[in-house]
């Protein structure tokens, strides 16, 4: 018996994004994302200039890649769908070579044991709704849970486990607040008003998903990164209360409460910033909460209200002499923790916020089943001369996570599975490649996969279900 054991039944996977690892994306009908534009229309926002065009050839090396999985002892894997893959429009007529891809793929998946947890949306927006105005428009989220319902009807008899977006928060602050990402402007109504049409598209997503009765479960994935205040100030407390509104609980509280959070609603109000909401719409949010909750976990931010400007920068080389700049004027500004553990990006290591969150998610309704969707450390990984990827730091980074989330789970949270991030060295979006987060190294000549040290180590606990 293991000195930690966890719950029977608990899924020890790994975590991917179809951008990130399936390439083909001119290939069997595949529509554009916004993302594919993106890289096209500014290659030198990206480190070195990288594209997700062959990302990591899954399209072509899936049979190869759950044998891998299975080689690390995977019950389960969470990977997403490429919606310009099934709607290469967006909308309308599906690509039969996309539904194929992923009829496929889900058959050897269950063949091989392996559940498969699904997110619908992972940023991927097909770039003709793009070019309609994206989730600033409210028909993008009809044809979301269009899209949503036909994947439902597709692949409902496998996939048993679903999520209707991957981080909207995140997404949407990088998109309409620090301009990092697709649509890439520094908007704030924009902002607030695809959140609406995002947690809009959500709900009808869900609404659909319970009207077919495929006896599975739907949910949320959310990056809740712990907010603490920068000092003991009334100020900084105030700041790290205002973020954790905006980022985190716009998303969770409709998620699981159905209703919004009144601080950030007041705010959003004060500055003539709510869009309209048709009660239709309200009620059905409140109506379909989530059956579980995806928590995806990286780091802590810690929030000052000392912001005089507005100011975003991301360390995305891995040169630790980069600044990382996060400050919206008026509001808070994210500040580096002087004492905190930090990898080659400014990501600082600290596996107490991931138990915090984890109790928060149980507080918000005690007994939800909650997975650890992400959690993961981006290294630059290197082959040894003897062929091998020695990566110890990540080891220790997965089982410090693993050693608090088995203490929540002791303390009463239902925490039924964890995700790895990531299979495979993927696309780190403005990363590009150099940022290596899987438990597979990937040669970016031959595409090889080179199983690194962390690959065994994990098939070890998840045989014996615990931790030593
Ligand atoms: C999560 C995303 O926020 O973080 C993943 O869901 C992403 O898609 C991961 O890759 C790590 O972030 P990054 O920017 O280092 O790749």
């Amino acid at each position: 018996m293991p000195k930690r054991s966890f719950p029977e039944g608990f899924i020890w996977g790994s975590a991917t994004a179809a951008l990130q690892i399936e390439g083909a994306t001119q290939e069997d009908g595949r529509g554009d994302s916004h993302w594919d534009a993106f890289c096209r229309e500014h290659p030198e926002r990206i480190y070195e200039r990288e594209t997700p065009d062959i990302a990591c050839d899954h399209y072509h090396r899936w049979t190869e890649d759950v044998q891998h999985m299975r080689e690390c002892g995977h019950n389960g894997y969470r990977m997403s769908i490429a919606w310009p893959r099934i709607l290469p429009d967006g909308r309308g007529a599906m690509n039969p070579k996309g539904l194929a891809f992923y009829d496929r793929l889900f058959d050897a998946l269950c063949t091989a044991d392996i559940q498969p947890n699904v997110t619908l949306y992972h940023w991927d927006l097909p770039q003709a709704l793009a070019l309609e105005g994206g989730w600033e428009n409210p028909d993008t989220a009809m044809a979301f849970a269009d899209y949503a319902e036909s994947c439902f009807r597709a692949f409902g008899d496998r996939v048993k486990h679903w999520s209707t977006f991957n981080e909207p928060g995140w997404s949407l602050l990088n998109g309409y607040v620090t301009a990092l990402h697709p649509p890439a402007k520094h908007d704030y109504p924009a902002a607030v008003l695809a959140s609406w049409n995002m947690l809009r598209g959500h709900a009808m997503a869900v609404e659909r998903y319970r009207a077919l009765r495929q006896g599975g479960a739907i949910g949320l994935v959310l990056n809740m990164s712990t907010v603490y205040p920068a000092t003991d100030s009334a100020e900084d407390l105030a700041a790290a209360n205002l973020a954790d509104g905006l980022l985190n609980r716009w998303f969770i509280d409709p998620a699981l409460l159905g209703r919004f959070p009144k601080d950030a609603w007041n705010l959003y109000e004060r500055c003539g910033l709510l869009p309209v909401m048709a009660t239709e719409d309200l009620e059905r949010l409140q109506r379909e909460t989530v059956d579980f909750i995806g928590v995806n976990y990286y780091n802590p931010h810690y929030a000052s209200a000392n912001a005089p400007t507005t100011v975003f920068g991301l360390n995305n080389s891995g040169n630790q002499e980069e600044a990382c700049q996060f400050s919206i004027e008026g509001l808070f500004k994210f500040v580096k923790n002087p004492n905190g553990r930090y990898t080659d990006w400014a990501w600082e290591i600290f596996p107490e916020g991931l138990y915090a969150l984890l109790m928060r998610a149980h507080a918000y309704r005690p007994g939800l089943p909650i997975y650890v969707t992400e959690n993961g450390i981006g290294l630059k990984d290197e082959i040894l001369p003897d062929g091998t990827v020695d990566d110890q730091v990540r080891i220790d980074f997965v089982r410090e996570h693993l050693e608090v989330i088995h203490r929540a789970i002791q303390d009463g949270a239902n925490v039924r599975g964890y995700y790895m991030w990531s299979l495979l060295d993927n696309f780190s979006w403005i990363n590009g490649f150099k940022k290596r987060y899987g438990f597979f190294y990937v040669d970016r000549t031959t595409l090889k996969r080179i199983p690194k040290c962390s690959a065994a180590w994990f098939r070890d606990i998840a045989q014996k279900n615990g931790l030593d």
